[in-house]
């Protein structure tokens, strides 16, 4: 792999990559979203002969994620990808909603450079912090000629927007691929490439931003969860208040308590949209003969519903 030599542009979010804990050795009892991006960029002097440009989008821990702050950082990255002299994007990011960061920006953008997602494990101030590597690792892929589409690097790992999904509460390596396995591996601050990039259609996903970030009200989709003695209160209850989409995470191969069932197939029938994807945290629903209800085939309930809000705003625009 070859290092592309243009610039790249580090957009941060928060996140434990940026935080702070009271000591040393506290890994988990600190505050995210710290420290401003060239704070970080600091702390690693090998960056400082690299043409970085950096900007701060927000500064929040990922599991107060909003829609204002994907349609800023949507937008910024745009703005940034448009530009012939950066050849890819580094986001900072907290790893609680990574994965889904990571599945709307290859949704919206689907970026013919790379837009590499960095994290961490510890804050900062940690004894043997993992950000620092990471950032690093991540600054290495986006540098990468030919790399394209969005992705997260963690612990060495390369996984694209499409698989990744976090596993672990507090190891290092708290991100898989799943079935699909990582994209790659960063070793030595060079990318070993296993599989095929996430796909580029940059022209597409734009007018799909366009209409993004023109629309104050995003589709509302809800996810729900089947479980002994699920039944039809929260779904009839989503109806009355006019959801657009709900998302099942389902038992096994996407099986549903049969009166949870049947309201899912009567708020279907009220014209809700409705997905079933499944609670296994491997492997995808498989369609039966008997299915009642669409499913998701291997997106995991948090893609499931990116990916229906993202069909319903297409619906939308098309006036279908
Ligand atoms: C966050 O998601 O912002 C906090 C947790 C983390 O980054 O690991």
């Amino acid at each position: 792999m070859q290092a592309s030599g243009k610039k790249i542009a580090v957009l941060a979010t928060g996140g434990t990559i940026a935080g702070r804990a009271a000591s040393a050795h506290d890994n988990v009892g600190y505050s995210a979203a710290q420290m401003g991006v060239r704070e970080l960029v600091a702390t690693l002097p090998a960056l400082a002969a690299l043409p970085l440009v950096c900007e701060q989008v927000a500064q929040i821990d990922s599991k107060d994620m909003s829609f204002a702050v994907w349609r800023a950082l949507a937008l910024r990255c745009a703005h940034w990808l448009a530009q012939d002299d950066v050849g890819g994007l580094v986001i900072t990011h907290g790893t609680d909603t990574l994965e889904e960061t990571a599945y709307f920006l290859q949704g919206v953008l689907a970026p013919a450079k790379p837009v590499v997602l960095a994290c961490a494990m510890r804050p900062a101030t940690a004894l043997l912090p993992d950000g620092p590597q990471n950032l690093l690792d991540a600054i290495a892929v986006a540098g990468t000629e030919g790399a394209r589409g969005v992705v997260a690097v963690c612990a060495g790992s390369v996984h694209g927007a499409q698989d990744v999904a976090k596993q672990h509460t507090y190891r290092l390596d708290a991100f898989t691929s799943g079935d699909a396995g990582p994209i790659g591996y960063v070793e030595e601050g060079r990318l070993r490439l296993l599989r095929e990039w996430p796909s580029a259609d940059p022209a597409a996903a734009r007018q799909k931003l366009t209409e993004l970030a023109a629309r104050e009200r995003w589709p509302r989709v809800e996810i729900i969860l089947n479980h002994a003695g699920a039944g039809a209160a929260i779904v009839q209850a989503l109806v009355a208040q006019g959801v657009d989409g709900i998302v099942v995470a389902a038992t096994g191969n996407g099986s549903v308590h049969h009166d949870l069932e049947q309201a899912l197939q009567q708020a279907r029938a009220s014209g809700v949209r409705v997905l079933r994807s499944t609670r296994c945290p491997q492997g995808a629903v498989l369609g039966r003969q008997d299915d009642t209800l669409p499913h998701a085939g291997t997106l995991s309930p948090v893609k499931a519903r990116i990916a229906l809000m993202l069909e319903l705003l297409d619906q939308r625009r098309s006036g279908t």
